[in-house]
């Protein structure tokens, strides 16, 4: 079972909210959920623990169930199997405006014919709050969305960005105990996007309401969460802060999906004597020391068909000769790719080809023969057979 340790259970008083207002979030708990339609799995026994004040996101390519699971959590959709737990409370029956969530879309979902305002204060109207309270709360939601002077505006006559914060707004005047985020930033231009998710980021921790996040972004997952599940084909994959699933994803779903640039996957088999472990790839030209015999987790290494898996960032270049660590490889530079702050290295290495991170200005030219080495306790080992990680 997938779980996170449990902050305890999350009160604070916001200091830009007014005096009265007390924002309080709950723990979240999925327990073996399930969902299909047809013969789709959507959801398939997903249990998942989410930490009341906690950020968690859902992360996956377009289709693995995500809306799905996001839909069921705020009772939009009904489970086939399994329930869904706030706090203490089973609320897997409970009609979606009884529980206490706020769900904010991709498409913003704005009621077009109405202002910002009207489109913040709606809920409040629905449960007849005095006109006095409806006017306090959107005003201190506006302004920390910084919207307040567009509160007159109807959607059309606002850029995507400020829909989207009015759709935001909607869903903060509710003070709910979670919110619930559908890929709320897909429809935004890349810089947006990024200050968006930096502002989210700050009313997260302003707020500390539980907040479950959905994107197929891997960045915008790692940069925003306190822990990332990661899910495919409805089943949850891995679950752990974005420093676990990035350092040491546990099969080769995960390893590919989250990073960039992609890591690097070498196919080959391992080759034990009694001190060390070496991966030797498919066609030779790459041998390399990856551990200690008792380190991995076959019980027959030497038969087995393995990737190896490196990130950029674990591999070095050297101009030439070995480096007689035992971890290093020769190999030419296929690519440079420059993207400001790093350079990233194509290096071939026989059918092999490993990608290195390397300072903006390092000198080196595509078809120039050059050395590599990856740092020590830094390669992944996936049996190719199931793709599961062997090692530590
Ligand atoms: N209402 C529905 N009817 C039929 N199939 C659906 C429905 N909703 C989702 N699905 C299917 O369930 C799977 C998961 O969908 P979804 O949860 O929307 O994925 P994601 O949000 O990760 O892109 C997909 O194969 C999708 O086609
Ligand atoms: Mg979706």
């Amino acid at each position: 079972m997938a779980t996170l340790p449990a902050p305890p259970f999350a009160m604070c008083a916001s200091p830009s909210l007014e005096r009265a207002t007390i924002i309080s979030s709950a723990s979240l708990r999925l327990d073996r959920l399930g969902r299909h339609f047809g013969k789709v799995r959507a959801v398939d026994e997903l249990t998942l623990e989410i930490p009341a004040g906690s950020f968690v996101t859902l992360l996956g390519p377009s289709g693995c169930g995500k809306s799905t699971t996001l839909n069921l959590i705020a009772g939009l959709d009904q489970p086939d199997t399994g329930s869904v737990h706030l706090g203490e409370q089973d609320i897997t029956g409970v009609p979606p405006n009884e529980r206490r969530m706020a769900m904010v879309f991709q498409n913003y979902a704005l009621y077009p014919h109405m202002t910002a305002f009207d489109n913040i204060a709606f809920s409040l109207k629905l449960q007849r709050r005095s006109r006095q309270e409806i006017e306090q709360r959107v005003k201190v939601v506006a302004e920390m969305l910084d919207i307040a002077h567009l509160l007159r505006r109807k959607p059309s006559q606002l850029s995507g960005g400020q829909q989207q914060r009015v759709a935001l707004g909607r869903a903060l005047v509710k003070q709910p105990l979670v919110f619930l985020l559908d890929e709320p930033f897909s429809n935004l231009d890349a810089a947006l996007r990024s200050r968006m998710r930096t502002e989210v980021k700050h009313l997260h921790l302003q707020l500390g309401t539980t907040s479950v996040f959905v994107t197929h972004d891997q960045e915008e997952a790692m940069t925003l969460s306190d822990a990332i599940a990661v899910m495919s084909e409805g089943k949850l994959v891995q679950y752990g802060s974005q420093a676990e699933v990035y350092g040491r994803p546990r099969n080769m779903y995960v390893a590919t999906f989250v990073g960039k640039p992609k890591m690097s996957l070498v196919r080959g088999r391992l080759e034990a004597d009694a001190d060390a472990v070496q991966f030797v790839s498919d066609d030779g030209t790459i041998r390399v020391r990856v551990g200690r015999p008792g380190e991995l987790r076959l019980a027959e290494t030497d038969r087995t068909q393995v990737a190896l898996g490196v990130r950029a960032e674990d591999v070095r270049i050297s101009p030439n000769g070995g480096t007689g660590s035992g971890r290093s490889f020769t190999a030419t530079v296929g690519l440079k790719e420059p993207i400001g702050s790093d350079t990233f290295v194509e290096l071939v290495a026989g059918e092999a080809t490993i990608v290195a991170r390397a300072a903006p200005d390092f000198g080196v030219e595509i078809g120039q023969p050059v050395t590599g080495e990856i740092v020590a306790g830094r390669t992944h080992l996936f049996a190719l057979e199931t793709g599961e990680r062997i090692n530590a």
